[in-house]
C-alpha cells in the first residue's frame, strides 16, 4: 500500500430506489468495493465506506405514476430494501444514506451555488417540450414517438429501445406526452450548463495523469474525450418536479439534475457519517478517493464529476475508478423489467446463510475487464468443488483430527521436514501475493491466491496421511497438524475480505479473536495447547435438485415474459392508393425444401394461377417441408424480387406472427379458390 496518503475514502455507485438489489448490481460494484474496504480496515489502513441510495431522476417519478403513489413512497420501499439486501450479504458501508437527506439537500444546493458564484455555468435558453394539459415540461423519458430511424412507433425522447439509437424528443415523429398523451408544444426555458467543452483540456490534463487506471475505464474516458467534436456543454439543471431544487432566484419548478447531485451524494453520506471529521477525507491531499462503480456510470466519474469538483476548488479529485463491466445471467443481460435476474432477497430465502457462496462465486467470476456470464451450474461446482472439496473439506479434517487425537488441544511441532518448511514458506509469502493483486484491483486473481493456500493445505494433509501415521509416528502427527492448524488460522486471516461470514465462523471454531492481515505473515498465530472448539461445516454440498429449480424459475419468467409481451401497436396510417398498389393472390405451394447452411429458410415453388415461381420464406422454424406441399397461401405477388442466400425470390407470403414471434400461414379459409384469386 503506498504510503503517500494517509487515508482512503471508498464510495460505491449510488443504486437508484426504484427496485431490488440483483447480482449484477453486487458483482459489478458493491462486492469489489467491500473486498478492498475489508482489506484495507485489516491492514490497519484509515478507510471509510460510504454508500447510499439515488433518490432522484425521472425513473422513480415513472415508477410512481405506474404504482399509483408517490416518488417519497417508492424510494423510502426500496430504500429500506437496498439497504437490508447490502447488510445480509456483508457489504460493510459505513453508512448507507439517501439523496432525499435534509443533508444531502443542503450539500447539494451549497454546491450549486458555489459554481454559480464562480460562473461554472453557463445559461442556455432552449426550447423544450411542454405538456399543456398537465402544464409541465416533460423529461426525455416523458415523451413517446416514432423513432425516425426505424419506424418504431413507441421511441421515448431520448432512445429506441429498438433500434438503439440516441435521439433528442424534438427527433420523433408525432411526438405524445406520456402524461396526458397529448400533443406537447415546444417551449422556451432556460436551464444551466456545464460548459463541459471549455473544461475539456483540464479534463484531459487530469485522465492523463491516470493512464494507469483499467484499460476499460480509461479507454472508455479516451475516447469520449477523441470522439467526434470531443466534449459538450450539459444542462446540469432540469424542469422537473422531483429532485434538489435550483437554488436560485427565477428557477422555481426545477431541480439539479440527478447526476449532478448524486455523486454529491458521496459528500453528503461522509457528512452524516462523520459531521466533524468529513473535510479530511474530501480535502486533503493526504486524502485518497476511490468511486466502484460499474460501467455504465464511467463518464459520470471520470469526466463530469472531476469537472464539477475541480470547478468547485476545494475538493481532491478521484484517484482511481476501478469500474467492472457487466455480468451477464445464463448468456443473457440482466433486465429487471424481464425479471431475468437473480434478487438478493429472493436468493436468501433459497440459499439461508449462504451468502459467502454467492460472494465467492460473483468474484471468482467478476466482470473485471471483460462482460461475463454468470450461470447457477457453475455457482454449484465452485461451492461444490472448490469451497466444499478443497477449503471446506481441509479445514474440517484438520479440525476434526484435532479433536480426535489431541482433544482440540494445538499439538506441539516438534521438528519440521524440508517439505513442512517449504509449506510454512508458501504460506507466509500468500498475504503479499494477494495484496498486490487487492491492491491492483484483481479481486479474481486475489481470491484465486487464496483458494490456492487451501488447495496446498489440502495436498499437504493428503500427501501426509495423519490418519494412517498416527498408528505408527505420533510425534511426527503432532508436527503434520501443528502445520495444517497454522494453515487453516491464516486461511480465516485471508479469507475475511472475500468470505466474511465463514472466516467469522471459523475464528469462532478455532477459538480466537480475529487476527488482522499482518498476523498472516506468521506462521505461529495458534500457541502450543491452545483449545480449539467442536468442528462444524463451514459449507455444505449443493443438490442438483436446488439447481434445477433457480434455472426452471428463470425459464418460468422468460416464459411468462413472453406471454405477457404486448402485440405490438398498430402502425402509422398508410393510404388507400398506397395499399392498392400491393398485389396480393391467392396461391398454392407446389414444392419446399430447406435452403442449404441456414436453419430459417425455405425455397418454396408456387403456382399463382398465373405462373409458377420461387420464393424463399423464413418460416423452417414452424414448418417441415413435408408438411406443406399442397398448402394455400397468400402471396405478396408484386414485391420487387430480391436474391436471398443466391436464389431469386419473387415476392413475399404473408405470415401472421403473434406476440412471442411465432409464424403461421395467413390462408384463403374456401379452399376451393382458385390459386390467383386477389386479396382486397
Ligand atoms: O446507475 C445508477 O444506478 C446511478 N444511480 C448511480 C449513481 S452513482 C453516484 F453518482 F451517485
Ligand atoms: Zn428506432
Amino acid at each position: 500500500m503506498s504510503s503517500e496518503f494517509k487515508r482512503t475514502l471508498v464510495t460505491a455507485a449510488l443504486p437508484y430506489a426504484n427496485g431490488p438489489v440483483h447480482i449484477g448490481h453486487l458483482a459489478g460494484c458493491y462486492l469489489p468495493a467491500d473486498i478492498y474496504v475489508r482489506y484495507l480496515r485489516s491492514i490497519g489502513h484509515d478507510v471509510k465506506f460510504v454508500c447510499g441510495s439515488d433518490e432522484h431522476g425521472v425513473p422513480i417519478t415513472i415508477k410512481a405514476k405506474k404504482e399509483h403513489t408517490t416518488p417519497q413512497a417508492v424510494v423510502d420501499k426500496y430504500h429500506q430494501m437496498m439497504g437490508d439486501a447490502f447488510n445480509e450479504f456483508g457489504i460493510s458501508f459505513d453508512i448507507y444514506s439517501r439523496t432525499s437527506s435534509k443533508t444531502h439537500h443542503n450539500t447539494a444546493a451549497d454546491f450549486f451555488t458555489t459554481l454559480y458564484n464562480k460562473n461554472g455555468f453557463t445559461e442556455e435558453i432552449t426550447q423544450q417540450y411542454y405538456d399543456e394539459n398537465a402544464k409541465q415540461f416533460l423529461a426525455d423519458r416523458y415523451i413517446t414517438g416514432t423513432c425516425p430511424k426505424c419506424a418504431n412507433p413507441n421511441a421515448y425522447g431520448d432512445q429506441c429501445e429498438k433500434c438503439g439509437t440516441s435521439l433528442s424528443p424534438t427527433e420523433l415523429i408525432e411526438p405524445k406526452s406520456a402524461l396526458s398523451g397529448s400533443k406537447p408544444v415546444l417551449k422556451e426555458t432556460k436551464n444551466w450548463f456545464l460548459p463541459l467543452d471549455k473544461l475539456q483540456p483540464k479534463i484531459k490534463a487530469y485522465l492523463e495523469q491516470h493512464s494507469d487506471w483499467k484499460s476499460n475505464v480509461y479507454g472508455q474516458c479516451k475516447s469520449w474525450l477523441d470522439s467526434g467534436d470531443g466534449l459538450q456543454p450539459r444542462a446540469m439543471t432540469r424542469d422537473l418536479d422531483w429532485g434538489v431544487p435550483v437554488p436560485l432566484k427565477g428557477a422555481e419548478g426545477k431541480v439539479l439534475y440527478v447526476w449532478f447531485d448524486a455523486p454529491i451524494g458521496y459528500i453528503s453520506a461522509t457528512k452524516d457519517l462523520l459531521p466533524e471529521r468529513w473535510e479530511d477525507y474530501w480535502k486533503s491531499k493526504e486524502s485518497r478517493l476511490i468511486h466502484f462503480i460499474g460501467k455504465d456510470n464511467i463518464v459520470f466519474h471520470c469526466i463530469i464529476f472531476p469537472a464539477m469538483l475541480m470547478e468547485h476548488g476545494d475538493f481532491i479529485l478521484p484517484d482511481n475508478v476501478p469500474a467492472n463491466e457487466f455480468l451477464n445471467l445464463e448468456g443473457d443481460k440482466i433486465s429487471t423489467s424481464r425479471n431475468w435476474a437473480v434478487w438478493l432477497h429472493e436468493y436468501l430465502i433459497d440459499f439461508k446463510n449462504q451468502q459467502d457462496v454467492l460472494r465467492y462465486t460473483l468474484c471468482a467470476n467478476a466482470p473485471e475487464t471483460k462482460d461475463n456470464d454468470f450461470t447457477w451450474k457453475d455457482f454449484q461446482t465452485r461451492n461444490n468443488s472448490e469451497l466444499v472439496a478443497i477449503f471446506g473439506n481441509f479445514v474440517n479434517r484438520t479440525l476434526v483430527l484435532t479433536q480426535k487425537y489431541y482433544n482440540g488441544k494445538v499439538p506441539v511441532a516438534s521438528s519440521y521436514t524440508k517439505e513442512d518448511l517449504l509449506v510454512l514458506e508458501e504460506l507466509t509469502a500468500a498475504p503479499q501475493k494477494i495484496s498486490a493483486a487487492i491492491e491492483q484491483f484483481k479481486f479474481r486473481e486475489a481470491l484465486s491466491e487464496w483458494m490456492q493456500v487451501a488447495r496446498s493445505g489440502n495436498k499437504y494433509l493428503a500427501e501426509n496421511e495423519p490418519w494412517k501415521l498416527i498408528a505408527t509416528n505420533e510425534e511426527r502427527v503432532k508436527t503434520i497438524m501443528n502445520v495444517a492448524l497454522q494453515i487453516t488460522c491464516n486461511l480465516a486471516i485471508l479469507a475475511e475480505p472475500f468470505l466474511p461470514f465463514a472466516s467469522q465462523k471459523l475464528f469462532a471454531l478455532l477459538n480466537v479473536q480475529p487476527l488482522k492481515w499482518l498476523s498472516a505473515k506468521n506462521s505461529n498465530n495458534l500457541p502450543d495447547g491452545h483449545q480449539i472448539n467442536q468442528p462444524e461445516l463451514l459449507f455444505a454440498k449443493i443438490e442438483d435438485e436446488q439447481i434445477q429449480f433457480q434455472i426452471d424459475r428463470l425459464q418460468k419468467s422468460k416464459l411468462e415474459n413472453e406471454l405477457n409481451k404486448p402485440l405490438k401497436e398498430i402502425k402509422a396510417e398508410t393510404s388507400f392508393d398506397d395499399f392498392s398498389k400491393m398485389d396480393i393472390r391467392t396461391a398454392t405451394i407446389l414444392q419446399a425444401e430447406a435452403v442449404p447452411k441456414t436453419d430459417k429458410l425455405l425455397k418454396l415453388l408456387l403456382d399463382t394461377g398465373v405462373d409458377q415461381r420461387t420464393v424463399v420464406s423464413g418460416i423452417a422454424a414452424y414448418y417441415k417441408p413435408e408438411d406443406i406441399i399442397g398448402q394455400k397461401v397468400c402471396l405478396l405477388a408484386n414485391l420487387a424480387p430480391r436474391k436471398i442466400k443466391g436464389i431469386e425470390s419473387k415476392g413475399m407470403i404473408l405470415m401472421a406472427e403473434n406476440a412471442k414471434g411465432e409464424l403461421c400461414f395467413v390462408s384463403p379459409t374456401n379452399l376451393n379458390f382458385d390459386n390467383g384469386a386477389m386479396v382486397k
